[in-house]
């Protein structure tokens, strides 16, 4: 770009930063709850909450709490929720019927929130990672993870999901080919209007531990997936699978993790053009909570400053366990 300015002291920068009213004449990017994708932790039970330690101000929800977060939700004028299962240890197997089954836990909650909050987006997490007794989100198979068989599995599960309500359908797991045959498998099942937000460029990353613990899919082998999720060192390799993804049906794509991906946000955003989210994920949130608790940063102003970061670089909107309370500042 060329440097069309004047020198100074033609040109004060400050001059634009002088008042509130010429900050907010210039300013370039805005947060607002409409944003925000709340993530929430579902549990069975009724009326029951379970604190995640490692993701202050958290907790597993029995469905009935998930119900009642969704409507605040819509009364803080956040768009859309996100459900993960905590699934009980005798329902991981290594086949993971349970997640096409009509009436696991996912299911039962969509339905439950779609009847008592139309009004509300619900995403899911399409992976086999709650199910499986291996913790991976493919089938395990002589200690390799196998990818065409996972797709099959997943095309079932997101159908259910489709079939349960669900507006957005997540697929998270990072198998080849699993967007263009869960497109296929819900326009063969007449759910042509279901939206899929594909984890497009998913990174296999170290922030995702507290959320291996909040799900409780931290098994001995769910450290390492590095054969399915990328190389945090790899950026053009992210812009091939976006690409990739965006062609085989996806409407909307996601970069995951966050903050430490910034860049990966602004180039899918140029490249594209398409509706980009991030991912702030729950190591993320942890980060920032602990020194939250630690008084070590001013928590309201950290947190809109983390998220605001997101619209700069490109994203229309933030997966973020801050969103309650962002909201809450943002429309309060
Ligand atoms: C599972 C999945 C993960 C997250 C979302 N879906 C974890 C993983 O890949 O191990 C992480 C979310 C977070 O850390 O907040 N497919």
């Amino acid at each position: 770009m060329q440097n069309h300015h004047a020198p100074y002291p033609a040109l004060r920068a400050r001059r634009l930063r002088a008042t509130p009213a010429l900050r907010a004449l210039v300013r370039e990017s805005r947060l607002d709850a409409s944003d925000f994708i709340w993530p929430l932790f579902v549990q069975e039970g009724k009326d029951r909450s379970t604190d995640i330690p490692s993701m202050p101000g958290v907790a597993r929800l029995s469905p009935d709490l998930v119900v009642k977060a969704a409507r605040e939700a819509v009364s803080l004028g956040i768009p859309a929720i996100c459900i993960f299962p905590y699934v009980k240890q005798e329902l991981k197997t290594e086949d993971c019927a349970d997640a096409w089954s009509p009436d696991n836990l996912v299911n039962r909650t969509i339905r439950a929130v779609k009847q008592a909050v139309p009004e509300i987006a619900v995403m899911t997490d399409v992976a086999l990672d709650p199910y499986n007794i291996n913790g991976h989100d493919g089938y395990v198979v002589d200690g390799r993870i196998v990818n065409d068989e996972t797709v099959a599995a997943l095309v079932r599960m997101a159908v259910a999901q489709a079939e349960s309500g669900a507006d957005i359908i997540g697929p998270s797991d990072m198998m080849d080919g699993r967007i263009g045959a869960i497109r296929a498998g819900l326009e063969g099942a007449g759910f042509h209007d279901t939206v899929i937000m594909s984890y497009a460029a998913k990174f296999s990353s170290a922030f995702y531990g507290p959320f291996r613990d909040a799900v409780g899919a931290a098994g001995a082998l769910a450290g390492d997936k590095n054969t399915y999720q990328m190389d945090p060192a790899n950026s053009d390799e992210a812009i091939r699978q976006v690409g990739r993804d965006l062609a085989e049906g996806a409407d909307m794509v996601m970069i995951k993790p966050g903050m430490p991906y910034l860049d990966i946000c602004r180039r899918v955003k140029d490249s594209f053009a398409a509706p980009t989210f991030a991912y702030q994920v729950s190591g993320e949130y942890a980060m920032l909570s602990a020194a939250i608790q630690n008084g070590w940063l001013d928590g309201n102003k950290v947190m809109l400053e983390s998220l605001l970061g997101f619209k700069r670089a490109g994203c229309d909107g933030i997966l973020t366990y801050f969103a309650p309370a962002a909201a809450r500042l943002l429309r309060g």
